[in-house]
């Protein structure tokens, strides 16, 4: 395996006030929170209040990691922040993050755009930087305000996505045992306009190509269930560690029926699954660190265990990691 010095020492989360349940959602789009429930297993998600901005609920997220994991802000040297709704083309939502927080000037700040795979492509990152032994703690966020980026008259988008963030601080393990073992990123060059923002980028957003998620979900349903599945076969091969080795798994929130699927294929039973895309939707970069996060508090996690993360997203990136906690 490999070394074990560098590991995920604090995690925090942020989710806007406003909970908008299935039903309320219905009065304004034909849906239903029969339909919703059914295909998807989300019942409510969060909504970022007008002026609250990606940038805010990241510094929040962040706060409450550098907290839990008993540092400050001042010991930060590195900023990496994933996310497909910065606040603004430029700087980097990770340099208003730094200076939300007073993170010192000598830290490294970037975002980094591998959109719901965003948060391990980040956490990748911030491994190798760390076990270059040229940074010491890195603060690595998912931040995301979807709701801006919806038209919210189509109904086969707009019901999935929700506004949250979620952080961890990473350094050098504080034990014999906890750290990250593996991490393993991937891209499938697929079509764009499979899951995709047709404008709104270099190519201005027009009223055939506007700035809003479009997707085409029964084929992104499949290809996300053979990626993760896949990801996550490798990993475990790669570190020779079976599937019920796993205490816990912590799959991107997209759509209960993928983690169901994944569940089956990978033939471990769903209560090694974290589940929280009923109440938050799918929250793209944050998805993933807001998941760690509560299964950390609910006890799902405990010292020693081995824990797999698994992602996909538009491009179509995908990956995985495996943590000793
Ligand atoms: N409420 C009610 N009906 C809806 C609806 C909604 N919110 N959204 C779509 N429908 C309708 C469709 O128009 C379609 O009607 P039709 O048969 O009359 O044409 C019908 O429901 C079935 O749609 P379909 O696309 O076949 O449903 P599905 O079982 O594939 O579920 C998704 C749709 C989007 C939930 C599912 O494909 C999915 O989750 N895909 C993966 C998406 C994803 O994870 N994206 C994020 C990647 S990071």
């Amino acid at each position: 395996m490999a070394s074990t010095s560098i590991a995920i020492l604090g995690t925090g989360t942020y989710s806007p006030e406003k909970v908008l349940s299935n039903d309320e959602l219905s009065l304004s789009v034909d849906t239903s929170d029969e339909w919703i429930v059914t295909r998807t297993g989300i019942r409510e998600r969060r909504i970022a209040a007008g002026t609250e901005t990606t940038a805010d609920m990241a510094a929040s997220a962040a706060a409450d990691a550098i907290a839990n994991a008993g540092i400050s802000a001042s010991d930060i040297d590195l900023v990496i922040l994933a996310t497909l709704t910065p606040d603004l083309p430029m700087p980097a939502t990770a340099c208003l993050v730094q200076q939300k927080l007073g993170i010192p000037e000598k830290a490294a700040c970037f975002d980094l755009n591998a959109a719901c795979t965003g948060f391990l492509y980040a956490l990748d990152t911030a491994w190798a930087m760390l076990e270059s032994g040229r940074y010491r703690h890195a603060l690595v966020v998912g931040a995301e305000k979807l709701s801006t980026m919806l038209d919210w008259n189509d109904r086969a988008t707009c019901v999935l996505f929700g506004d949250a963030a979620g952080a961890v601080v990473m350094g050098a393990s504080r034990n014999s045992h906890s750290g990250i073992l593996g991490s393993r990123l991937a891209t499938i060059p697929l079509s764009p306009d499979l899951l995709w923002v047709p404008g709104g980028g270099s190519s201005p957003a027009t009223p055939e190509e506007p700035r809003v998620i479009r997707m085409k979900g029964k084929e992104v349903f499949k290809v996300a269930v053979r990626a993760m599945e896949d990801i996550a076969r490798e990993i475990l091969e790669q570190h020779q560690v079976t599937a019920d080795q796993i205490a816990c798994v912590i799959p991107h929130q997209a759509n209960l029926r993928i983690i169901e699927a994944i569940s089956h294929y990978l033939k471990l039973p769903m209560d090694r699954f974290f589940v929280n895309v009923d109440r938050y939707g799918n929250t793209s970069s944050a998805s993933i660190p807001l998941a760690l996060h509560e299964a950390h508090q609910e006890g799902r996690i405990r010292p020693g265990d081995l824990v797999l993360l698994v992602a996909f997203g538009a491009g179509l990136t995908y990956g995985g990691a495996l943590v000793r906690w």
